[in-house]
């Protein structure tokens, strides 16, 4: 009779003992992450100059590590404010957590030295080794090439720097945990294919994140068949909600019928062109959608992202954008 009730405790204790090694083993393990590498950027005007219009116009750091007037057409920056951060994504936004957007101006990356600054983008760790949470998009940025990486590092030292201490980010359970799994380490990549209009415009996607935005996701995979056909629900600061549009060349729900230059003019002033039905003055317009920042695009870049959006697959998926107050 005694035997029972002490196999059972061994079982526990085995157990126990599995369970305290598997969560050592866990924190070992993650977030997975290689030393920073020791890079010496060789800055020069121009590479300064590729990394402003990345950070800017493309990969749009500056859009979230800066202040956003939310009054106006999707949330501009306020001038000054480049860089220095503090802007809040929290559960009324659908986070799993609070999380503030890092100052990374150089008064706020003073300690970091490139090969950090460089890691945090593209592998999502910081310099004391925390997994940083998937709204800094590291995911997307793995795709940067080595080069525009650099460029992107170069140019944020050049930022006016701005003292600015930002809360620490909080995350909810269970992703304090699970955000150890995000980080991985970063395979330098080659200079993208300009020659390629696809390819180029494909590597632009990537990186200016229009697929996470316009992908449904279920549980945070995007759901496979359904690439670009838009309706991610989004809850806009001081507005109300939006999804995004079916941007695949299906004609009816799609962008089919849109030619290239009204692609191209619909990024350079989008609050006139045709599609924008709603006019600001009622808030529950505004978006997501950095359009003031894409603005900024060369007609090479736009050209190149209309190109690779004409090869993904025509879905069909009625999208209504602006639906108001959530
Ligand atoms: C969609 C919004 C968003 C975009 C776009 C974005 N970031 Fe971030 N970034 C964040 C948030 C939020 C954090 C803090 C995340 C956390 O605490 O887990 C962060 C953290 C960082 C950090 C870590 C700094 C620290 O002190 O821990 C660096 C460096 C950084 N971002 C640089 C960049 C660069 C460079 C780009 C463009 C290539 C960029 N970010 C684009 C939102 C963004
Ligand atoms: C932060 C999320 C986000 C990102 C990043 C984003 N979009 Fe959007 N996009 C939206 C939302 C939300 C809408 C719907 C509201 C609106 O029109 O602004 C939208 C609308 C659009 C429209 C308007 C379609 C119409 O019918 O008028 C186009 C075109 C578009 N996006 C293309 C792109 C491309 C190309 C990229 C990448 C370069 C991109 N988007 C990146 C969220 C995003």
């Amino acid at each position: 009779m005694k035997l029972l009730p002490r196999t059972l405790s061994a079982l526990f204790i085995v157990l126990a003992i599995g369970a305290g090694a598997g969560t050592v083993w866990f924190f070992v393990r993650y977030p997975r992450s290689a030393p920073p590498r020791t890079i010496s950027i060789h800055v020069s005007a121009a590479l300064i100059e590729r990394g402003r219009y990345l950070a800017n116009h493309v990969a749009v750091c500056v859009d979230c590590h800066s202040t956003r007037d939310w009054n106006a057409f999707s949330g501009p920056i306020v001038p000054g404010t480049e860089g220095a951060g503090g802007e809040r994504f929290d559960k009324e936004l659908g986070f799993p957590g609070t999380f503030y957007a890092a100052n990374i101006t150089p008064a706020g990356l003073s300690q970091w030295s490139d090969g950090e600054i460089l890691r945090a983008i593209t592998a999502g760790v910081t310099r004391t080794g925390r997994a940083l949470y998937s709204v800094m998009p590291y995911p997307s940025y793995r795709a940067l090439s080595e080069g525009d990486a650099e460029a992107i590092v170069a140019y944020i030292r050049t930022l006016t720097p701005v003292s600015r201490e930002i809360p620490p980010s909080q995350l909810d359970f269970p992703m304090n945990v699970l955000v150890r799994t995000l980080p991985e380490p970063y395979a330098p990549k080659p200079s993208p294919d300009r020659s390629s209009p696809v390819a180029y415009g494909r590597y632009l996607t990537t990186i200016a994140r229009c697929p996470v935005c316009h992908t449904r996701s279920e549980r945070g995979t995007p759901i496979q068949g359904m690439e670009f056909a838009g309706g991610v629900d989004f809850d806009v600061p001081l507005a109300g909600r939006v999804q995004s549009a079916n941007i695949t060349p299906d004609s009816e729900t799609g962008i089919g019928d849109w030619p290239l230059t009204f692609f191209i003019a619909r990024f350079r002033d989008p609050t006139s062109a045709r599609t924008q039905r709603l006019p600001l003055r009622d808030r529950r317009s505004n978006t997501v959608m950095p359009w003031t920042m894409f603005a900024g695009m060369t007609d090479e870049d736009l050209g190149a992202i209309y190109a690779y959006l004409r090869t993904v697959k025509a879905v069909r998926n009625q999208v209504a954008r602006f639906s108001g107050p959530s």
